[in-house]
């Protein structure tokens, strides 16, 4: 176990959660963390998103809170919008979503009301939970038609959603999922909402840092609301965002009740948050979320999120090389999914020996999927994270052959270990938080 110099107050008044998190540090120090939702923040962030603002209420927004001494958690709150607004060419943005799934929530209850009718990619082919599951509020609320990628091409069947959206005339689309290997088709979308008068959400949490340098197309232009987590691509602290391209007058004749004036699209989607779905906002998030969002406003980042596609790429490049099978063939971002079948094994058994040998993957359904979530075809591989390690295309490359050796050989454990320390090895050359060892 590592010794470290951070903590040491921790490390005297709580030896028990010491140790937990000393075995956390080096779990994340020694492993190849390649789901594809995860990211190590920077230091900065780090030590923002444990600091003395946690200690705030601050129900409300900035200038108008239910609270006093609001002061600087305003200066905070603020400073994170505005960077929100630059790096997203933004109008509007709401900081305050204490994660993907509330930003989701807040902006399909904005723009929806329950039982209308709404449309999302499938769960099980990349779509998300609240994209319309039925164990999730998304589809106990609303009524939920799931679109489909086709099976020859992995893609959105552009065919299909435009047939569902005549058949079902949704109110509101949801495009953009947890497991979709290619750009969001923001203008494919847009033409269905626009022929059937329905308005188009994007949910950007998983490329929300390609978005954010221009790796990835922008929803802005194209998308009535979008949401995203701060998390994953955009190296953030764990949490929910909402953001408009345009703000304008809401459509549906909501108005101010002293004044009569009509309330402004971005007025109803900070209600919807605060009071409609949260109380007081996590300020030291927020104000995490505002340092991550000034690095990511860094020529740095544009270059790291690169570096992210180019290791992802050379990641779906080696493992076709080794006869995998890709959906969709490939990849235009930080993820890859692969379909297990013609390797024997499941993406349950798959992540269980890779998970022995120090590679953090996640099971995955794969489109048409005869395999239940539980056991799953597929694994989902993401490259953000030894990204922000500093691992290139050769590591990348190396890492593919050590998953290859074991799912190859998952029932020996003499390989497994083998690769174990490989792993450790090559962890090594990488140190995670310099500042903490
Ligand atoms: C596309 C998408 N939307 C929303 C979420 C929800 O985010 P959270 O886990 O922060 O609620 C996720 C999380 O994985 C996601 O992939």
């Amino acid at each position: 176990m590592k010794d470290t110099t951070a903590y040491l107050h921790l490390k005297e008044h709580d030896p028990d959660m010491y140790a937990i998190l000393e075995r956390e540090i080096t779990r994340e120090d020694d492993t190849l963390e390649l789901i594809a939702s995860e990211n190590f923040v920077s230091y900065p962030v780090l030590e923002m998103a444990g600091g003395v603002m946690t200690n705030k209420y601050a129900e409300g927004y900035p200038g108008k809170r239910y609270y006093g001494g609001c002061e600087h958690v305003d200066e905070a709150e603020n400073l994170a919008r505005n960077r929100a607004k630059e790096l997203f060419n933004a109008e509007y943005t709401n900081v305050q979503p204490h994660s993907g799934s509330q930003a989701n929530m807040a902006a399909l209850l904005t723009f929806v009301d329950v039982g209308d009718t709404i449309m999302g990619l499938d769960l099980s082919h990349g779509g998300h939970l609240t994209h319309g599951s039925p164990v999730n509020f998304s589809g106990r609320l609303f009524n939920v038609i799931s679109y489909h990628v086709t099976k020859e091409t992995g893609r959105v069947d552009f065919d299909e959603v435009f047939q569902l959206a005549r058949e079902h005339k949704p109110k509101l689309i949801i495009c953009g999922g947890s497991a979709y290997p290619r750009f969001i088709e923001f203008e494919q979308f847009r033409e269905v909402a626009d022929s059937v008068g329905a308005y188009l959400m994007a949910d950007i949490a998983h490329p929300a840092g390609l978005v954010a340098t221009g790796i990835h197309p922008s929803p802005m232009g194209f998308c009535d609301v979008v949401t995203t987590t701060t998390h994953k691509t955009l190296r953030g602290p764990r949490g929910g965002m909402i953001m408009m391209g345009k703000d304008s007058e809401n459509p549906w004749g909501k108005v101010a009740p002293k004044s009569g004036r009509v309330k402004m699209i971005s007025e109803l989607l900070d209600s919807m948050v605060m009071p409609g779905i949260q109380g007081g906002p996590l300020m030291h998030i927020i104000a995490a979320k505002a340092v991550a969002f000034g690095e990511a406003l860094n020529p740095e980042f544009k270059l790291y999120t690169r570096h992210i596609v180019d290791n992802a790429k050379a990641m779906a490049d080696e493992f076709l090389t080794q006869d995998y099978q890709l959906i969709s063939g490939g990849t235009d971002t930080h993820l890859v999914l692969i379909d297990l079948s013609n390797k024997g094994i499941s993406g349950k058994k798959a992540e269980n020996a890779l998970e022995r040998a120090g590679i953090t993957v996640n099971k995955n359904m794969v489109p048409f999927d005869t395999r239940s979530p539980f056991i799953t075809s597929g694994i989902r591989v993401g490259t953000p994270a030894v990204t922000s390690r500093g691992m290139g295309t050769d590591d990348i490359r190396q890492i593919c052959k050590l998953i290859d050796k074991v799912i190859s050989n998952h029932d020996d454990e003499a390989i497994i270990v083998g690769v174990r320390r490989e792993v450790k090895e090559l962890c090594r050359l990488y140190p995670l938080y310099k500042e903490i060892h």
